[in-house]
């Protein structure tokens, strides 16, 4: 039993309420408990999504928790679950579990600082549950920096809410691609840290949530340090192989750190020193 008395190995039945095409590679899911009752997750928490005869597989809740009764992934067709989570259709049912990890603490001590998103491909993903959750709290925070570097225009996911976060007035948002491709492009081209000069943010206010390919932590916390920015000023949320998601099978572990449970986010001075976190 969890914390909460849910039995954290039995799954919750939940149906496909939605399905989109976002790029080649990724589709986004809206689903809805059976129960009818909100997921109960906070933005940066995942779920592990099963299908009969199939297998299980760990994904980001990318909605916020403030937007509904419903929830949202996004799933790229890797192997055999997310294969078979593409051919799912509206009314279809999966098997939920979670939520599970630590969150990004919106409602703790990020409230009242200047936040600054550094968003890498699919790592959008897990930080939009946290934009969406300070934007639908605006108030809350102080100025909102976000950064988003994707492949190429294709692979760009929420192409509609990156343009309506550029067009906010109390959002500064910059994004870049590493390579055309022959598309149209109107913004930068490069990796995502060219961003970091052309933006102003007070290393002293500001907190950075960083998610992202695993070459971009490297690259981002070195800008960051160059800034001004110390390491508990940084959350990053990690990625490792999981199964049970519950802490108990180890598989998730990096030098004694169970990432389904310690993490996915990390306080960055929590993870700096530990070998093969980063
Ligand atoms: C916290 C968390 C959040 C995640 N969020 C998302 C998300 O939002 N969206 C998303 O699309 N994915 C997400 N993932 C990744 C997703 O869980 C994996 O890609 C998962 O393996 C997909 O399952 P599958 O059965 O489709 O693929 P698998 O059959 O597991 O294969 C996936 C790929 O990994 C390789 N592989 C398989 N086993 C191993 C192994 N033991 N060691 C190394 N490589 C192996 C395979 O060859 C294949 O290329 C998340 C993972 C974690 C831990
Ligand atoms: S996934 Fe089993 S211990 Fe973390």
């Amino acid at each position: 039993m969890g914390d909460n008395g849910k039995d954290i190995y039995l799954p919750a039945a939940a149906e496909v309420v939605r399905v989109e095409q976002m790029t080649k590679q990724e589709k986004f899911f809206e689903f809805r408990l059976a129960s009818g009752k909100p997921l109960g997750h906070m933005p940066g928490q995942f779920a592990e999504v099963s299908l009969p005869g199939i297998g299980e597989a760990p994904i980001s809740i990318s909605s916020s928790p403030t937007s509904g009764d419903t929830f949202e992934m996004v799933v790229r067709q890797v192997g055999n679950v997310s294969g078979a989570m593409h051919r799912l259709e509206p009314g279809d049912e999966v098997g939920v579990r979670g939520p599970f990890g630590t969150t990004f603490p919106v409602d703790g001590e990020l409230k009242g600082r200047d936040l600054l998103f550094i968003c890498g491909g699919i790592g959008l993903v897990p930080v939009r549950s946290a934009i969406n959750y300070v934007l639908d709290k605006r108030g809350d925070y102080g100025k909102v920096t976000v950064l988003f570097g994707a492949k190429t225009p294709g692979d760009r996911l929420f192409v509609d809410e990156l343009a309506a976060l550029d067009g906010r007035e109390d959002v500064e948002f910059l994004e870049t691609v590493d390579d055309t491709c022959g598309e149209k492009w109107n913004a930068c081209v490069g990796v995502i840290t060219m961003l970091f000069e052309k933006i102003e943010v007070s290393p002293e206010s500001t907190t950075s949530i960083i998610c992202g390919p695993p070459v971009m932590y490297k690259f981002a916390i070195m800008g960051l340090h160059e800034m001004g920015f110390t390491d508990d000023r940084i959350y990053v949320s990690l990625e490792r192989r999981m199964k049970c998601g519950v802490g108990k099978c180890g598989h998730c572990q990096i030098n004694g750190l169970y990432t389904c449970q310690d993490g996915p986010v990390f306080r960055y001075s929590d993870v700096a020193e530990v070998r093969e976190a980063i």
